[in-house]
């Protein structure tokens, strides 16, 4: 099984760029900018990702940020997240960023852009690695604000495909959100918001019936709501589900609790994915090989979350069945050898 998933094909639809930020490349970065990070060596901040829950791990989330300064800086970020999909056998990735993170610290829209979109087009032409934007808007920070960044992305529609929502899903309800998002589907962009990872079913809800969004970014409450996850079911609203990040942030205090796998068995259309995975402690082959280490799963189950994902992902059909085709070159290979 081990190997198996190693090299299965896989594809990644939540991913935030900064949480890619490894304390390696932090280090590189505050001293180019000659920025003074709180920690005294790379093991040190290593050891400081313990989290207790959501806010706790934002907190040191957004101050490591803080280094990205440049748009070779915001190359470098993604530059290397895209080697690391390489590695695991990541055929396409959905990224999030959060430009408020940047743009509140004096950094340009278009700084932050120029950076990762070159990147991206260097990963297409030389790793094979199809890529599309999400931008996600704050939810601890205003309305108006996330107007104003809406504002800035419509300039940059050939580059962004969708808009979502992250941070402290606590206190700030899918409904602060409504307006922006309505505005969002009249431009244009599909919409995608994180709902139910910490916070009740009832923002999952609303995440469908307020903001219209196509997937749900973790979504593991929704277990709270029978009733919903019997809907999620026959709508098969994709869930992007990220099962190291979940433990790590206590949303289940064991792999073993996880409901991941139980979900995927009753028929929800679940995907597996890293979320932040310097800080999390594994890209996407580790966050494969967590669930298969905790659970009875098949190599058909394993390949299930990629067929999800290529379903759920953003591309054109014909670029779907294309990602298809090369899965299923693959498990015929692993699975029918002599056939
Ligand atoms: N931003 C980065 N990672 C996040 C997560 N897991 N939940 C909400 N906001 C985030
Ligand atoms: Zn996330």
């Amino acid at each position: 099984m081990e190997s198996f998933i190693r090299t299965l094909p896989k594809v990644e639809l939540h991913v935030h760029i900064e949480g890619t930020l490894e304390p390696e490349l932090m280090f590189e970065l505050a001293q180019r900018n000659q920025i003074t990070l709180p920690y005294a060596s790379v093991e040190e901040a290593r050891a400081a990702y313990q989290f207790e829950d959501l806010q706790s791990f934002l907190d040191m989330y957004y101050l490591g940020a803080g280094v990205l300064q440049t748009e070779q800086d915001f190359y470098d970020l993604t530059w290397a997240y895209l080697l690391r999909c390489q590695h695991d056998h990541v055929m396409h990735t959905e990224i999030f960023f959060d430009p408020q993170t940047h743009t509140e610290r004096g950094i340009a829209f278009q700084t932050v852009m120029a950076g990762m979109t070159r990147a991206l087009a260097d990963g297409e032409q030389q790793l094979d690695i199809s890529s599309r934007l999400i931008l996600c808007f704050l939810r601890h920070l205003s309305e108006a604000a996330a107007f104003e960044t809406l504002a800035q992305a419509m300039s940059y529609q050939e580059y962004i495909i969708g808009v979502g929502l992250d941070s402290s899903e606590r206190g700030h309800p899918p409904e602060k959100f409504r307006r922006v998002f309505e505005k969002a589907h009249d431009a244009g962009f599909l919409t995608v918001a994180h709902a139910g990872e910490e916070g009740p079913a009832s923002n999952i809800r609303d995440a469908l019936s307020m903001l219209r969004v196509s997937r749900i970014d973790h979504g593991v409450q929704c277990t709270q709501d029978p009733e919903l996850v019997r809907a999620l079911a026959e709508s098969q609203t994709p869930l992007t589900v990220c099962p190291l990040s979940n433990v790590k942030l206590r949303v289940f205090e064991d792999m073993a609790d996880h409901n991941l796998v139980d979900l995927l068995r009753q028929g929800l259309c679940v995907t597996i994915n890293s979320d932040d995975p310097a800080y999390f402690g594994g890209y996407m082959t580790d966050n494969f090989l967590a669930v298969a280490e905790s659970f009875e799963v098949t190599k058909e189950e394993m390949a299930a979350f990629t067929t999800n994902a290529i379903r759920a992902s953003f591309l054109p059909d014909e670029e779907k069945a294309k990602l298809q085709q090369r899965l299923d070159h693959y498990l015929q290979v692993q699975l029918h050898p002599i056939l």
